[in-house]
């Protein structure tokens, strides 16, 4: 039988309130920004002879207002899911929606309209910048495109910007070879929020930081999503980021979603073995870092019959090497793809 899932001690940073946006669905509830219907991405491999598999079956929304982590190690398929999403890779099978409509069908101003809805910070955030713009060229640029301000008060909106990612502003006349690997990620932050956009999508993008620094941006990017009912969705190694920013998290394995539910729940009391491995690996103040997992990581061009973490499963029974399981809802706001998942605290506890 499987221990029940420890109550745990989340950094202190995690300590917070709940942004006032609520995830909880309702009857009413309007079309999500985003739906990701049982989406597949795969890449050809040796020549063409093999398909890797990046996104395998992954089904997901994003509500106005919401913010997402998506967890995961090292190749399980976070930035591919939202380059497929952002369409700018598409996916093999299945649909992707922005509100009602499919990105791969938009009119000219519907694509325009999307450029300024929905930022995106890329994992490379300098290879995103063009080098041959300076600072206050970038940023100005998507303020003109998108005719968000008058040309006279471009110079000052600049200004503001960077004053938002704690920039000084003598920076605004140098190039991106110039900036060092903290100042490029935050010109490429304040380079999205130019745009006044109602998503932000970012890679990664405080990975790396000072704490002082990160902390700033992870702070004016809550107070966005707190005041002005910003959108995100954020990929993360860090899952103290991922509890910090994040109502609902999504935990990717492999290519597909193992585990997705609203964060504190997810990480108090995970339901998939994965997710509880990874909490295991996190470090934390009041214990040694334990072991990480054991056994093999499956190619994702040759994954094999049955469950794809079998292999490095402590519970793995002879069911998991024939099913591989299908993301299910285990509760209004939960899902995961296990057999048998762990069982919350919370179920086993008498209220
Ligand atoms: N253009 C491509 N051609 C072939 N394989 C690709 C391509 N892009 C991604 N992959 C593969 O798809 C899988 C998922 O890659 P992806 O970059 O989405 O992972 P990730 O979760 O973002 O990893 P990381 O945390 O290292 O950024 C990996 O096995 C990767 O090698
Ligand atoms: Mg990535």
């Amino acid at each position: 039988m499987k221990p029940d899932t420890q109550p745990l001690a989340l950094p202190v940073s995690t300590a917070r309130t709940a942004p006032t946006g609520s995830n909880a669905p309702t009857a009413h509830q309007a079309l999500p920004l985003f739906s990701l219907l049982d989406v597949e991405k795969s890449f050809p491999v040796d020549g063409g002879r093999r398909q890797l598999r990046a996104l395998d079956g992954i089904r997901l929304t994003l509500q106005a207002g919401e913010s997402l982590a998506l967890v995961g190690e090292s190749g399980s398929g976070k930035s591919t899911l939202v380059r497929v999403m952002l369409g700018l890779e598409s996916a093999t099978n299945g649909r992707v929606l922005y509100g009602a409509n499919e990105p791969a069908s938009f009119s000219a101003a519907q694509h325009r309209r999307f450029a300024r809805e929905v930022a995106y910070i890329y994992q490379d955030a300098r290879g995103s910048l063009n080098p041959r713009m300076s600072v206050a060229e970038v940023l100005a640029e998507p303020v003109r495109l998108h005719a968000l301000r008058d040309e006279g008060e471009i110079p000052a909106r600049v200004d503001e910007l960077l004053a938002m990612v704690g920039l000084p502003t003598d920076v605004r006349h140098k190039f991106p070879s110039e900036l060092s690997g903290g100042q490029v990620r935050r010109v490429a932050v304040a380079r999205a929020l130019a745009c006044e956009p109602k998503v932000i999508v970012a890679d990664e993008s405080v990975a790396g930081l000072d704490v002082s620094v990160q902390a700033q941006l992870l702070n004016l990017l809550r107070d966005l999503q707190r005041d002005h009912g910003l959108a995100m969705v954020f990929v993360t190694h860090d899952l103290g980021v991922a509890a910090y920013l994040c109502e609902r998290v999504a935990v990717m394995y492999l290519g597909r979603i193992v585990e997705t539910g609203p964060t504190r729940e997810v990480l108090q009391a995970p339901l998939h073995p994965y997710t509880q491995a990874l909490m295991n690996a996190f470090p934390r103040f009041d214990a040694p870092l334990s072991v990480s997992l054991q056994g093999e990581i499956p190619s994702a061009s040759n994954l094999p019959k049955g469950c794809r973490f079998r292999s490095r499963c402590v519970f793995a029974s002879e069911e998991c090497q024939q099913t591989d399981p299908a993301q299910m809802s285990y509760s209004a706001l939960r899902q995961v793809a296990c057999l048998t998942p762990l069982t919350p605290l919370a179920a086993v506890v008498p209220a």
